[in-house]
This record gives structure tokens, sequence and C-alpha cells, in this order.
């Protein structure tokens, strides 16, 4: 016949002659448990820095990434009328971009996004230079500089080459803050 065990004496009691070959010490447990926590957050910390390595290394990988970026016609730049501007796309579809042929005929293109919160800048014909619409920032429009308003940098600056009269795309160069930003 088996007696269950209803409440803590009958637990002790069942339990003690396990307690008397296994004894512990809880100060003892209480040691273990500190090594056992020095150690976990020795681990943990080694994994945090391999974590970190790892992203450092990605970030590294790809800032080498984004200097091998395709070349690419700008097939409708030499019919651009001077103190002008055209939309095109680069490095990709998704990546839209203005090219500007001021007014003394040369080249210059950046990334569209406003460098504040990503509004689309436009070229203003009758102030040469670019302008966001969203918080009224403006852009130098041979430099890509910030002339005004809330943008924190330049724009970024695609890199062009005219090959034969062509104009083409051949890199994009991601700007650096200049207001503190
Ligand atoms: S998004 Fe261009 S000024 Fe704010």
């Amino acid at each position: 016949m088996t007696k269950n065990l209803s409440d803590e004496s009958d637990v002790r009691a069942a339990t003690a002659p396990f307690q008397a070959e296994f004894p512990y010490e809880r100060d003892e447990e209480a040691q273990v448990t500190r090594r056992e926590f020095c150690n976990f957050l020795g681990l943990t910390s080694a994994a945090l820095f391999v974590g970190a390595a790892g992203f450092a290394a990605k970030a590294a990988v790809d800032a080498r990434e984004a200097v091998s970026l395709p070349v690419a016609r700008l097939g409708d730049a030499e019919t651009l009328a001077r103190n002008s501007s055209l939309n095109f796309n680069y490095p990709t579809e998704r990546d839209s971009a203005i090219l500007i042929r001021t007014a003394d005929g040369a080249y210059h293109a950046y990334g569209q996004k406003c460098t504040h919160l990503s509004c689309p800048v436009y070229y203003s014909r009758d102030h040469q230079r670019l302008e966001c619409p969203c918080h009224e920032g403006a852009f130098d429009a041979t430099t890509g500089n910030v002339l005004y308003g809330p943008p924190p940098r330049a724009l970024d600056a695609i890199e062009l080459e005219t090959r034969d009269g062509q104009v083409w795309a051949t890199g994009r160069k991601p700007s650096t803050p200049t207001n503190g930003g």
C-alpha cells in the first residue's frame, strides 16, 4: 500500500534518505551560483564582442561593395537643356536621382532624397538650386551642399563621367554631416 505525500513533513520524510546521501550546504550553493553567474557574464560578454565584431566586418564588406556600383548611361542627358533637370534611377530602379545641367552646361547629379526626412528634392530653375518642398530646405546645385533649412548634410552625390559626349553614372558617394547632425 502506498502513502500519498500530502504535506511538507511527508515530503521531507520521503526525501531525507537522498539528502543524507547527497548533502549540500546552502552557502556552497550560493558560491557555485556566483561562479556560474560570473561564467555567464563572461560568456555573454564574449558573445556580444563576437557579435559586434561580426557587424563591423559586415559593414566593412558592405562599404567595399558600395564602390563597385554599375555604370549606367544617362540616355537623355545630351539633349537636356541648360538650367534644367531630369530624373533617373541609380544605382537601382528603387533609387531615385536627379541630373542637373547648370546654366554653364555642366552636369551634376544627386540622390533625390532630402537628407532631412527623405522628401524628394527638385531643381528650381528660377533659383538655380535644389529645393525640398517639405520643410523649405535648399541645396547648392553644383556641390549638393546645404544652403539653408533643416537638412543635416549635403545630398548624396552621383559620380558622373562624360565619354564621347555621352553622360554616364559611375558611382554614388554618400555625404557626411555638415550641420552637426
Ligand atoms: S524633408 Fe527636406 S527639409 Fe525636411
